[in-house]
């Protein structure tokens, strides 16, 4: 499903070039889980960046779901995205002026498609939003925002859903319940998933952990099988 071969991330900037991440590989099957954990600083988010195609890495190569990312220009990766990629992040990142129920839809409007209000209804239910379909994100808490994001990943049935610190802005309970949603939501529908955090509770659920030290891969181990 994802496959990333010496990948390296070089930002300019005015101190001269950085480069934060330095000839990562990795691979994934269909339906595997890895957790990618690390200290901040320490590349994950624009390593999760460049693996769904959101931006372009410096050297190296990303295959998603068979399309090689890196030699797609931005509208071709875009496409890609839309149909195989789904996302969670830290901040959430709703539209503010859109209801749930329509921030649940943009990736479906983005298609063309119309029509669909059934089954975002059913994703939100499905997240325990039932009474909040017309709220907008700031008549919702974090946790409900978040769970909002989730129901919008997962209206383009993905082949992969991305977690940025998913939890990072939540508290204790509410992080409980928003684990048991990603997890639930993707064995239910046999989704792959990459999951950045900084919780080791939570990168224990995951079949994998990948650990970065200053962009490199420090180490890629399976973890004990779920009782
Ligand atoms: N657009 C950018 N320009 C310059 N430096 C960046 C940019 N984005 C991230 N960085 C730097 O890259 C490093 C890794 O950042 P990041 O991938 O966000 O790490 P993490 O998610 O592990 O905390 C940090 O030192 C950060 O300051
Ligand atoms: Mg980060």
């Amino acid at each position: 499903m994802l496959r990333v071969s010496r990948l390296t991330k070089t930002y300019a900037t005015a101190a001269g070039p950085l480069t934060v991440l330095h000839e990562a590989s990795f691979e994934l099957g269909a339906g595997e889980s890895i957790a990618v954990v690390g200290p901040s600083g320490s590349g994950k988010t624009t390593l999760l960046g460049l693996c769904a195609g959101l931006d372009r890495a410096t050297g190296g190569s990303v295959e998603l779901a068979g399309e090689r990312l890196d030699a797609l220009d931005e509208d071709s990766r875009a496409r890609v995205r839309n149909a195989s990629v789904g996302f969670v992040f830290q901040n959430f990142q709703l539209i503010p002026t859109l209801t749930a129920l329509e921030n649940v839809l943009v990736p479906l409007e983005l298609r063309g498609e119309r029509g669909c209000e059934p089954q975002a209804r059913a994703l939100l239910e499905r997240v325990g939003l039932a009474a909040r379909f017309d709220h907008y994100p700031v008549q919702l808490s974090g946790g409900e925002q978040q769970r909002v994001a989730l129901a919008r990943a997962f209206i383009n049935a993905p082949k992969i859903l991305f977690c940025d610190e998913p939890t990072g802005n939540l508290d204790g309970d509410t992080a409980d319940s928003m684990v048991e949603l990603i997890f639930g939501l993707n064995r239910e529908r046999g989704t792959t998933l990459v999951l950045v955090t900084h919780n080791f509770e939570l990168a224990g659920r995951c079949q994998r952990i990948l650990r970065l030290r200053n962009g490199s891969v420090a180490s890629d181990e399976r973890t004990a099988p779920a009782a």
